[in-house]
């Protein structure tokens, strides 16, 4: 009998699966949503051939949502609010919405088809953002798995943007690739040089975009990104600032360091650097520069494993630990603000530890690296 029942489950599994295959396949060649207005904010409108995800029907008309998954249904950056015409709210979407969301109208525009004519509400910012062609005028390995890339802009040749924020870099194809997909990577250069954008790109093995930085990329290729987007970004406030971030995290906490240097900003800044061992340091010499020129400025960083214990003179354990006593002598922590940039693990477990020191959720800012 179980048997069967096992016999009967893998039967109907196998019809459900050549059903939604034939669904798709038919929706793909066949199904003909004809032409759909696409109504933003109420004044501007354009028409376009239905059947394609919302973000890539905006994408054709240039305008680019911040989509950091590169419309995987994993980041939940794409979501805008559809006033109308957008149907029920998938199964793909529920995960990433909140109730109160949902209410609101909101969706994410990577997994909705423009299927009839449609009525967005955008908000003004997400409209500025633009597409660049530009240039790879440097290409450097920081560590064995970071490189700094260095893009000089050609069209648009400006960039504004506020220390803290981000870009989309697309791929070009590549052998064994032949998808072209965009993935966000914070600004890490200055905002006063508008000409060119840093980035830290770390190495994720078998990653599209990475692979192509680390291994086809080469000075002088074109490229294209969008941006510049996101909200992480400096909080005016007297009290001391703490930023805790390692890796390719140290990105926009430098363009933020170039800002604070510029503008004179004079507080107490003291910025947790983790690392595993001596070979993931980097930047040293510019934290020492920033240390020298910015008054009220440290740089603390910490090795979880060095490989030579006896040589390391700096703190040692995750990054947590450096935190848990920069907070327990920190004299301000009731307008204490931290800053956070990395993997969400180290981020969760760094906010906790902040709030244990009294410094509140609404005095805590992060950008999650996921
Ligand atoms: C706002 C924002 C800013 C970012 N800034 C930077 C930056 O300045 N520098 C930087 O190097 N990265 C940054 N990232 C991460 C970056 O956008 C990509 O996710 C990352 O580079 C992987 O892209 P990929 O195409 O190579 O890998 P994918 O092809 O996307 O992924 C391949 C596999 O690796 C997994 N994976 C993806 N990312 C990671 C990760 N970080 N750690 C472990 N596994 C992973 C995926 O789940 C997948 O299974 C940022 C992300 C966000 C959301
Ligand atoms: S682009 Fe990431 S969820 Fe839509």
């Amino acid at each position: 009998v179980f048997e069967n029942i096992l016999l009967t489950v893998a039967i109907l599994s196998g019809i459900n699966g050549v059903l939604a295959v034939i669904l798709v396949v038919a929706e793909k060649f066949f199904a003909d949503y004809g032409e759909c207005r696409v109504r933003i904010n109420k004044e501007k409108e354009f028409t376009v051939k239905g059947g394609a995800s919302l973000l890539a029907t905006l994408n054709s008309q240039k305008i680019f949502l911040p989509s950091a998954c590169g419309g995987r249904g994993t980041c939940a950056y794409c979501k805008c609010r559809v006033l109308e015409g957008g149907g029920p709210v998938l199964p793909t979407e529920e995960s990433l919405l909140t109730e109160e969301e949902i209410g609101e109208q909101f969706r994410l525009a990577c997994q909705l088809k423009v299927k009839k004519d449609i009525s967005l509400a955008i908000p003004v910012e997400l409209l500025e953002i633009q597409e660049f062609k530009a240039e790879v005028v440097l290409l450097e390995d920081l560590t064995y798995d970071i490189k700094r890339v260095r893009l000089k802009l050609i069209e648009p040749d400006r960039i504004q943007f506020i220390p803290g924020q981000y870009i989309q870099l697309r791929n070009a194809p590549y052998p064994g690739m032949s998808e072209s997909v965009s993935r966000a990577y914070s600004i890490a250069s200055s905002s006063f040089s508008d000409s060119v954008v840093d980035l830290m790109v770390r190495l994720i093995p078998e990653g599209i975009v990475t692979t192509w930085v680390h291994q086809y990329l080469k000075v002088g290729d074109p490229v294209t990104f969008t941006g510049p987007m996101g909200d992480f970004c400096l909080h005016q406030s007297e009290g001391s600032m703490i930023m805790v971030a390692g890796g390719s995290g140290m990105a926009p906490m430098v363009s933020m360091l170039h800002k604070i240097r510029h503008e004179k900003i004079d507080r107490e800044i003291i910025y947790l650097f983790g690392a595993v061992t001596e070979k993931d340091l980097f930047f040293m010499k510019e934290m020492r520069e920033f240390v020298r020129e910015i008054p009220g400025f440290s740089f603390i960083p910490a090795l979880s494993a060095p490989a030579e214990p006896e040589e390391w003179k700096g703190e040692t354990g995750l990054i947590t630990l450096p935190l848990e006593k920069t907070l327990a002598r920190l004299k301000d922590t009731g307008q204490a603000q931290g800053y956070l940039c990395g993997s969400p693990g180290m981020i969760k477990a760094c906010i906790q530890v902040f709030k244990q020191h009294g410094v509140t959720g609404e005095r805590i800012f992060y950008d999650p690296f996921a």
